[in-house]
Parts: C-alpha cells; sequence; structure tokens
C-alpha cells in the first residue's frame, strides 16, 4: 500500500460540519507528517481551480443537499481541471441521536454524480465515506440540544480519524455503498430537490425587525445569495439553504416564513385546484394530469413566489406585518429556532489525541 506524502482537502460548508470533517482529515494527515493544504471551495473563484500536484491525494468533503451534494459542489467539481489523482469523497448529513444510536442521513447521489464527474476528468476514486453529523436543517425541524450535538461530535471524530488512518496509509474505503440501494431509490427525489432548492427554499428566508443592517449575512454568504434591496437583506434565487446566514446572526434575526409560506402553498393549490385548469380548459386544451400541466403548474408557482416574496420584503417594514409573519415562523419559537453551528472546540482537537488513532 502506498503512504501519501500529500493531501489537498477541497471542502464546502455551510455551518461547520464539513469544515470541521475536513480539519480532522487534516489532523491525521498532519501527525503522518504529510503536506496539507485545506481549501474553502465557499471562498474560491471557481473558474480559476488550480489544478492539483500529480502525486497528492485528493480529498472532497461537503455536506448533503436534497440527497446530492450542494449546486456550489457540483459546480465546482464540473470545473475542476482534469488529472489523474486518487481521490477521497465524504459527506456529512444528517444525523440525529436516538437514545446512543446515531441515526444515519440519506446521501442519494452525491457520491455516484460526483464520482461520474471526477471519473470523466480522470480521476480515480478510493473512498466513498458518509459522516452523520448534526443536522443543521432548522428550516424543516427543530434544532438539535447540546447532548446530541456533542456527543455526535465526539463519535465522528474518532469515526473520521479511524478512517483517515486507513485511507492516509495508502487504503480504500467504499462504506458508502452499503446504502445504495435506498440511494438509488431516493434518486428521483434529488433531482426534483435541485429545483426546490433553488427555486422554493431560497425564497423562504427574511429578516426580522430585529436585523440591524450589519450586512454580515450578505458579506459571508457563501454564494453571494443575498443583496440589499430597500436597505435589507434580500435573499436571490442563488440561495442554496446552507443555512449559514441563519446560524451566523449576530441578532438572530433572520427566520424561516413558515406562515408565509403556508399562506402561499394554500392559495396557490386552492387555485390551481379549479380554476387554472378549468380556464386553460375552456380557452385551449384539458392539461390537468399531464407533464404539460405539472411543467406550466410549477412554473407559474416559483412567479407566484418570486412576486410574493417581493411583495412580503415590502410589507415587513410595517410593524404589524413583521410581527404576523414573525410569530408564525417556527424558528422564532425556543422549542425549534435553536440555530445550530458545528463546534469550534472539536477543531482543536477536543480531548483527542491523533496519535492515538
Ligand atoms: C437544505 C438542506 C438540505 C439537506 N438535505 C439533506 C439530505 O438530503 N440528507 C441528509 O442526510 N442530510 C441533509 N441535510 C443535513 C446536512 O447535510 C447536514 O447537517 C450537514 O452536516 C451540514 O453540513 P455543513 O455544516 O458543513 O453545512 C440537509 C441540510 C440542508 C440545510
Amino acid at each position: 500500500m502506498e503512504a501519501w506524502q500529500k493531501i489537498v482537502v477541497y471542502y464546502f460548508s455551510g455551518t461547520g460540519n464539513s469544515e470541521n470533517v475536513a480539519r480532522w482529515m487534516a489532523d491525521i494527515a498532519k501527525v503522518k507528517g504529510m503536506e496539507v493544504s485545506l481549501i474553502n471551495i465557499g471562498k474560491t473563484v471557481r473558474r480559476e481551480i488550480e489544478p492539483p500536484e500529480p502525486d497528492a491525494l485528493m480529498a472532497f468533503v461537503s455536506p448533503i443537499h436534497g440527497f446530492n451534494y450542494p449546486p456550489v459542489m457540483l459546480n465546482f467539481l464540473f470545473h475542476f481541471p482534469k488529472g489523474q489523482n486518487k481521490v477521497l469523497l465524504l459527506n456529512t448529513r444528517a444525523g440525529m441521536l436516538i437514545g446512543n444510536w446515531i441515526t444515519p442521513g440519506l446521501t442519494g447521489i452525491a457520491f455516484y454524480f460526483s464520482a461520474l464527474i471526477l471519473k470523466l476528468k480522470g480521476y480515480s476514486i478510493r473512498s466513498m465515506f458518509p459522516v452523520d453529523m448534526p443536522s443543521n436543517w432548522i428550516s424543516v425541524h427543530p434544532g438539535l440540544n447540546e447532548r446530541t450535538v456533542k456527543y455526535l461530535h465526539e463519535r465522528n471524530q474518532e469515526k473520521v480519524y479511524r478512517f483517515a488512518e486507513k485511507v492516509l496509509s495508502g487504503g480504500s474505503d467504499f462504506r458508502g455503498l452499503y446504502e445504495i440501494i435506498q440511494d438509488v431509490l431516493i434518486s428521483p427525489i434529488s433531482l426534483g430537490y435541485y429545483f426546490v432548492g433553488r427555486f422554493f427554499f431560497a425564497k423562504t428566508y427574511y429578516a426580522s425587525a430585529d436585523c440591524n443592517n450589519c450586512d454580515l449575512c450578505i458579506k459571508a454568504c457563501p454564494v453571494k445569495a443575498i443583496k440589499k434591496v430597500d436597505n435589507r437583506p434580500y435573499w436571490t434565487f442563488s440561495c442554496e439553504s446552507c443555512m449559514h446566514c441563519m446560524s451566523n446572526c449576530p441578532k438572530r434575526a433572520i427566520e424561516t416564513g413558515h406562515g408565509y409560506v403556508f399562506v402561499i402553498v394554500l392559495l396557490s393549490s386552492l387555485a390551481f385546484s379549479g380554476l387554472f385548469y378549468h380556464y386553460f380548459k375552456l380557452l385551449f386544451f384539458d392539461i390537468e394530469n399531464t407533464l404539460l400541466g405539472f411543467t406550466l403548474e410549477s412554473a407559474i408557482f416559483v412567479g407566484i413566489l418570486a412576486i410574493s416574496y417581493r411583495l412580503l420584503h415590502y410589507f415587513l417594514r410595517f410593524k404589524i406585518v413583521e410581527r404576523i409573519v414573525v410569530y408564525t415562523s417556527l424558528t422564532k419559537y425556543k422549542f425549534w429556532g435553536r440555530r445550530y453551528k458545528a463546534l469550534k472546540k472539536f477543531q482543536e482537537n477536543f480531548g483527542f489525541n491523533p496519535d492515538k488513532h
């Protein structure tokens, strides 16, 4: 088995889980005396990617978004120069805790799709390794408690250290493939999510009156998706819902507008359930339950969402509207809205000695 001298770890991270995993890989590489480069692709110009040195091992670490790597990561891989290096693929995904059992997240097509892209560029894959870090998606579920977050960090740090020990000494580890059946079954949803993530979730975030216009969310957004409209942060369709803004807002002013979204979805479905197809049939022909009908309905829904989001943005300046929207946002409440950020102390080998793993 060949032992490696150099490793380049490319990572994308919204709330720090993937960054932690990238750093844990780097810990072991350093202990082994390897030359290590850690590259945050959220801060990289994707059209100017330096090709890796031919003798370096490469690793890619990214969260799973909607059963795939997020578009920013896929985009990076698409622009990645050709080469023949060996590659480790890792992901971090939604882990939760039942007793002391870590429930696994779902990788979907992330490994297969990225392996295909890299393979076509000449690279060869040495590992596919999922890591079940705490789920950060508080737009759709209540924030995890401290015990869960700490426990998952501890267990996963050990797990990644063991993995790193093995693959940096020349081994391979394809445990991601054990889940191939569920990954294949879920693959249609991952394609659907590509659009839902971009055209729906992007328009569910807003800044409440607690926002003091510090612009941190705008400056720190890894995909530059937030802009200033009428002196307030405004989320564009480029948003990938990575949760970086919500997790890092010092005023805790960024919320997911559950109530607002509920009303828009309800009104749209009422319109689509009867009126739309009825009048379309009267004017043209029957498209109910056809692919054309579905496509048209989706496109119109995105239009409605874009317009209503712009209106919401305007009306949020009125206190009464702002309060109604805030108090119908689940993220506002204690039982749900605990913001998630990966534990930084685990970036300093807290409680662990990499030599021992
Ligand atoms: C928009 C979004 C979609 C997600 N989709 C999935 C998913 O399909 N499967 C999964 O296991 N976890 C999913 N998660 C959870 C994250 O992948 C997980 O918490 C990850 O560790 C976050 O990494 P980060 O802190 O590096 O951004 C999702 C999270 C978000 C914000």
